[in-house]
């Protein structure tokens, strides 16, 4: 048999060619249906183009750059790629299908939030090093996140982060298929956002000089924590959290955790003060009083501030941890619980009906604007409205009675997803996982209607020992990717997931990002 010379040429390319090597769909959280189908795998060349529609353009751009970063190759946008986005409205709203076939893969989406999680899957599916040419199998993938509220919170209060670093959380988040960032922007040590009408805020709120050194020392460092975002800083993180389908919620933790904002302005307190900025960690007596008509109109100011910046459906009020001592002796108080006729309820104290109407009068504030208030799960303790959602942190039963009692709720209990917790973090290996993996999202007491107002799971890292982006990576990393599988609905199956996990923090690692390294056991 005699060969035309090209052709000759062309097969003697292929076989110096490299193997194609196969990534996986089984990626993290599990997509709900992985269909493998007959047929040679889809292997990425450098002619391997993007195609797009113009509401997609985002979504595309930032799939080019990550399958550049995975492959070495950066997809052009083309109006003929072999791999196309589009939306297809009869799928859910955030779920997505992924066809991938030797001629190319097509993902579809609901909307634009199921495109970008089908392009997050389609990354992840990736060998992470491949030797050969990158390829994914022939495969059919359909996916749908169980719950709408998928959250991560990042207090920048006790320690603060700039804006470049928190781009970079929201791509870990996106990664994950998480859609809020919640984030906790004031607290006692440390005030973050600017509100032109209290320019003492950041002047004087956003400095402390020193920090306990560490959980019941009595001795400081000499390392001054300061900083605050500027108003464009945080449109700008807005929007670049919306390119990757999540939605920033501040909170402006009120009335307790406002030290910060006593020391700016020292007649918003009981005692008139003076306060300081906190240098140690914990719950302080001096609080927001609720008496003073100054404190309704600084607080009023401070949301319509956060709600000029931030678009977000919903506010969040904080409400947790806020003695009420100071208001059990305040005049000011006092007169306003006797004008307004507050008494004690079996298990409400005057002064807990006290915090209920002083959130009530910002919730009118958040209202007029459309917009909806969150609360920690101490608000429980007075008479919130049915509508407010609320964060059910203290314990899972904290869970079980906020959707009783019939509010929006999203589990984020200290034992399970406080990624921050030291006493927690001491576990290790398949421990360290199982901690945040065993948590039921929907306590199993709760009836099929009740079951309904838990809308999701949030993690949370508070910053009291976390003053770097390593402390903070290898908190949140890789336990985040557990926290994902409940969020997502991935069926339990701890040992399922860990190849999983493994994979994602070959991922991790590709990305210079530090995770928790003592996991690692789980699987070795
Ligand atoms: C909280 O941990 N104080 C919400
Ligand atoms: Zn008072």
């Amino acid at each position: 048999m005699k060969f035309h010379p090209l052709i000759a040429i062309l097969l003697a390319t292929a076989a110096c060619a490299p193997d194609p090597v196969l990534g996986d769909f089984a990626v993290s959280p599990l997509p709900k249906e992985i269909t493998v189908e007959e047929g040679a795998p889809f292997v990425f060349s450098p002619r391997t183009a993007i195609q797009a529609p113009r509401e997609l353009e985002t979504t595309a751009r930032l799939l080019s750059e990550a399958l550049e970063e995975a492959t070495g190759m950066k997809p052009a946008l083309s109006e003929k790629g072999r791999i196309v986005l589009s939306i297809d409205p009869t799928l859910p709203e955030e779920g997505y299908r992924i066809q991938c076939r030797k001629n190319g893969i097509h993902i579809a989406g609901g909307s634009g939030k199921g495109v970008f999680y089908g392009t997050q899957t389609l990354y992840k599916a990736l060998p992470v090093h491949p030797q050969g040419r990158p390829a994914l199998p022939a495969a059919t993938v359909q996916d749908t996140p169980a719950f709408s509220y998928r959250g991560f919170m990042v207090d920048v209060g006790r320690h603060y982060f700039d804006i470049g670093y928190l781009e970079e959380l929201l791509d870990i988040m996106a990664l994950h298929g998480i859609n809020v960032f919640h984030w906790h922007l004031t607290e006692d040590q440390g005030w973050r956002i600017p509100v032109p009408a209290y320019p003492r805020l950041t002047e004087v709120g956003a400095y402390r000089s020193r920090s306990i050194l560490e959980p019941g020392s009595t001795q400081f460092d000499t390392i001054p924590v300061q900083g605050h975002y500027t108003r464009e800083e945080m449109e700008h993180l807005v929007r670049y959290a919306a390119d990757r389908q999540i939605t920033v919620i501040p909170e402006i933790d009120m009335p307790g955790h406002m030290l910060a904002a006593l020391a700016s302005y020292p007649e918003l307190g009981c005692t008139g003060g003076p306060y300081a900025v906190a240098e140690r960690y914990g719950v302080f007596a001096d609080v927001l009083c609720p008496g003073k008509d100054a404190t309704l109109d600084f607080a009023k100011a401070v949301l319509e501030e956060v709600m000029d910046i931030f678009p977000s459906q919903y506010i969040h009020l904080g409400g947790d941890e806020c003695p009420k001592e100071r208001w059990e002796s305040c005049p000011d108080c006092q007169a306003r619980i006797r004008e307004l006729g507050l008494k004690d309820l079996p298990g409400k104290s005057k002064e807990n009906r006290l915090q209920t109407w002083f959130m009530e009068q910002m919730q009118e504030v958040l209202r007029a604007r459309g917009r909806h208030m969150m609360g920690w799960d101490e608000i429980l303790e007075g008479t919130p409205a049915p509508d407010v959602t609320v964060l059910a942190w203290t314990s899972p039963k904290a869970a079980l009675r906020s959707a009783r009692e019939g509010h929006p709720t999203v589990t984020c209990p200290i034992q399970h997803l406080y990624f921050s917790n030291p006493r927690w973090n001491r576990l290790t290996g398949r421990e360290s996982i199982d901690r945040v993996y065993s948590l039921e999202v929907v306590p199993a007491e709760l009836s099929e209607t009740e079951r309904k107002n838990v809308i999701g799971a949030e993690g949370c890292i508070w910053t009291e020992w976390v003053a770097d982006s390593t402390k903070m990576e290898w908190e949140m990393l890789p336990r985040i990717a557990a926290l994902a599988e409940l969020q997502w609905g991935a069926p339990k199956d701890l040992d399922a997931f860990l190849p999983r996990l493994e994979k994602m923090t070959q991922l991790y690692d590709r990305r210079g990002w530090n995770w928790k390294k003592d996991i690692a056991e789980a699987w070795h």
